[in-house]
């Protein structure tokens, strides 16, 4: 289960009709094969889907498959030719692909990627469903109350990155609003431009702090919180080494490591939920599959936080990723 997005929908164009170009001009999967090429020789992973990524966005779309067929057999032009060697090059280095293009898709949103910003990986998706299903059943217990207050939830992320996780839920739940924190100015940066770039500004406010013990009087007065939200920096210090050149060179590594346990930030969250939410909210967190017993165990031998493991969902791998944590009414 790790970052590839855009899936590997990318089958070889079997039997392209080009049968008939000059063999000199290249076409687009021309192109592609020799970049499929080059890479591979360098022992560069998923060569052919890096070619293809690169080859379509310099054609103007987003897979390879996508392409039409006037645009699968015209001859790229020098400059398209120069456009995709550069990018190559960058992907030959072992530049994420995502860094590469400097855009990806979350969800159905297009978001700026830039170095070294956590790239969104696609299982984050599912922690954005979860949250919209609780939020929809609250909803409906609401009504069957016969409530007509239109709810509007306020929701805490913990560590925006690029936006990926706040953005999705602004569009996903239209009334809420969101407090989208992270220490990295590169992150904050980031947030901010892709808030800009899908029109978001007005319900969401982004802060530039670095969450700790003591950060609860900074954070209330934009609460209480409906939620909390947060796939925090979770990978077990002494698993760091193993992770991908493509994550090690290029991904501010303060993003993914999580500490002996993987808890440092977790422990802050949850140590943080009881002041900041309302009764009855929400923690939603992606974790490491070994994290569900620890957190389980930690919340039992902190029962003054008054928080209650309510489930553990699985990844689409089958893994058990993401914690549903509430907030017990005194
Ligand atoms: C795994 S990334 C998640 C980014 C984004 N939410 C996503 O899912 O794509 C974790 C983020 O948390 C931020 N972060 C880590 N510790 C933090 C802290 N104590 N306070 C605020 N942000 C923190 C990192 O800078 C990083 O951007
Ligand atoms: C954030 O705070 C922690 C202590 O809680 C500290 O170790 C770390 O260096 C700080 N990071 C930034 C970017 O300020």
């Amino acid at each position: 289960c790790r970052a590839s997005g855009r899936s590997a929908r990318g089958a070889a164009a079997g039997g392209w009709p080009c049968a008939l170009a000059r063999p000199r001009l290249m076409t687009a999967p021309d192109v592609v094969s020799y970049w499929q090429n080059v890479f591979e020789k360098n022992g560069i992973p998923e060569a052919r889907e890096s070619s293809e990524y690169i080859v379509s966005f310099v054609l103007g779309a987003k897979t390879f498959q996508s392409l039409d067929s006037k645009k699968l057999c015209a001859p790229l032009t020098a400059v398209q030719q120069e456009q995709i060697q550069q990018l190559s090059c960058k992907r030959l280095e072992r530049m994420p692909v995502q860094y590469v293009l400097g855009e990806w898709d979350f969800q159905d949103l297009n978001l700026k990627m830039r170095p070294p910003v956590f790239i969104p990986r696609p299982e984050t998706e599912d922690l954005i469903s979860l949250i919209v299903e609780e939020e929809s059943r609250k909803c409906e217990a609401k009504n069957s109350a016969l409530s007509v207050a239109i709810p509007s939830p306020v929701i805490l992320e913990v560590g925006c990155g690029s936006g990926a996780i706040a953005l999705s839920l602004l569009c996903k739940i239209p009334q809420s609003r969101v407090l989208a924190v992270d220490k990295e100015e590169t992150a904050v940066d980031l947030t901010r431009e892709n808030v800009h770039r899908l029109q978001l500004q007005d319900r969401i406010h982004i802060l530039h702090h670095n969450v700790s013990y003591g950060s609860a009087k900074l954070l209330l007065p934009w609460g209480p919180m409906d939620f909390i939200v947060s796939n925090p920096p979770y990978v077990f210090h002494e698993d760091m080494a193993s992770l991908d050149a493509e994550i090690l060179r290029y991904e501010d590594l303060d993003a993914l490591d999580g500490g002996d346990d993987g808890m440092r930030v977790i422990k802050i969250i949850l140590t943080l939920a009881p002041s900041l939410l309302k009764d009855s909210g929400s923690v939603f967190l992606e974790v490491d599959p070994r994290h569900p017993d620890l957190v389980e165990d930690w919340l039992c031998a902190h029962p003054d936080l008054l928080l209650t493991l309510r489930a553990v969902h699985k990844d689409f791998c089958g893994k058990p990723r993401f914690l549903h944590i509430q907030k017990r009414s005194r």
